[in-house]
């Protein structure tokens, strides 16, 4: 089932165990592990065959199936089926209760939660999807984001850091030679969403964080909102999840930030 007939569900390798992150590739994986401690990130490719989408739409609760059908667009819809049907699948796994039943909710903000009745485990969870392709980020007892973009041509990269960004991070995008700009930005963009989708916030707060954006800069957090403690705090990886896009993870880290560690 999670591979659907064809490889559509990959997951970082556990011989990826304190390796930095960017530096992770994905396997495509037959039985999936259970899950225990550490940071999961399972990548999933969205573009697939009917009966798996079949298949995991028969998964989602009434809500999801009636947003799903007021997505217009036969791909987004697709997509958020999937996605959705494949968070389903790991969080059932987490809480074991079936797929179906995983009662999901919703924090102000947006941000989609496990209910507090059966997650004593304390799962924490965030999902990211793109042009066919999610990306998932399982943690236990730590906040964790993430986001996933394709990496393309972006006419207006200046003008959206001129506009969105921090200024430290201005002047660093400024000071870069133009062959640097367009990755220095992906990388940003994916580290400053998925550290503020681990907050619950929303691109309304992209000013309020800094992040490293040089392409060959160990991923970290400058600031939130003044605070440079913040990088003590929370742990940052990028990684490429499949050719063609950048992903980056945010987790709240309760010891040495500077590894993630994924165990299967
Ligand atoms: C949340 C947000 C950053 C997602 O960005 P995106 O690039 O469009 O989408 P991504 O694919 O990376 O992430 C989408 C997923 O993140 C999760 N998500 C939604 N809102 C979220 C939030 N506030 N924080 C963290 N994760 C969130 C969901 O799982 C969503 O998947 P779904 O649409 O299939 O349910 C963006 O939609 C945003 O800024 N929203 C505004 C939030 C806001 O303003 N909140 C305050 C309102 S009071």
């Amino acid at each position: 089932m999670f591979n659907g007939g064809s490889s559509v569900i990959h997951e970082v390798p556990r011989t990826a165990m304190r390796i930095p992150l960017r530096r992770l590739c994905e396997r495509s994986l037959q039985t999936p592990p259970t899950p225990s401690e550490g940071v999961q990130l399972w990548v999933a490719q969205l573009d697939c065959l009917q009966p798996v989408l079949d298949t995991l739409a028969n998964l989602l609760t009434r809500d999801e199936a009636d947003r799903a059908t007021r997505l217009r667009i036969p791909r987004v819809r697709a997509q958020f089926v999937m996605t959705r049907g494949w968070l389903r699948l790991l969080l059932s796994r987490c809480v074991d209760i079936s797929p179906h039943q995983v009662p999901i909710v919703y924090e102000p903000g947006g941000k989609p939660i496990l209910c507090r009745s059966v997650n004593r485990e304390g799962w924490h969870f965030n999902v990211s999807h793109t042009d066919g392709l999610a990306v998932f980020a399982l943690a236990r007892r730590a906040r964790v984001g993430v986001d996933v973009e394709r990496v393309r041509p972006m006419a207006n990269a200046v003008g959206l850091v001129e506009r969105f960004f921090a200024s430290e991070e201005r002047e660093t995008f400024r000071a870069l030679p133009d062959a640097l700009r367009l990755q220095a930005f992906f990388c940003a963009w994916t580290r400053k969403e998925a550290f503020l989708k681990a907050l619950g916030e929303g691109v309304q707060s992209f000013e309020r964080c800094a992040v490293t954006m040089h392409p060959s800069e160990p991923p970290c957090v400058l600031n939130f909102d003044g605070d440079r403690q913040v990088a003590q705090r929370w742990a940052l990886g990028c990684w490429e999840p499949a050719p063609g896009f950048r992903a980056a993870v945010a987790v709240e880290s309760f010891g040495p930030p500077t590894y993630l560690v994924v165990v299967e």
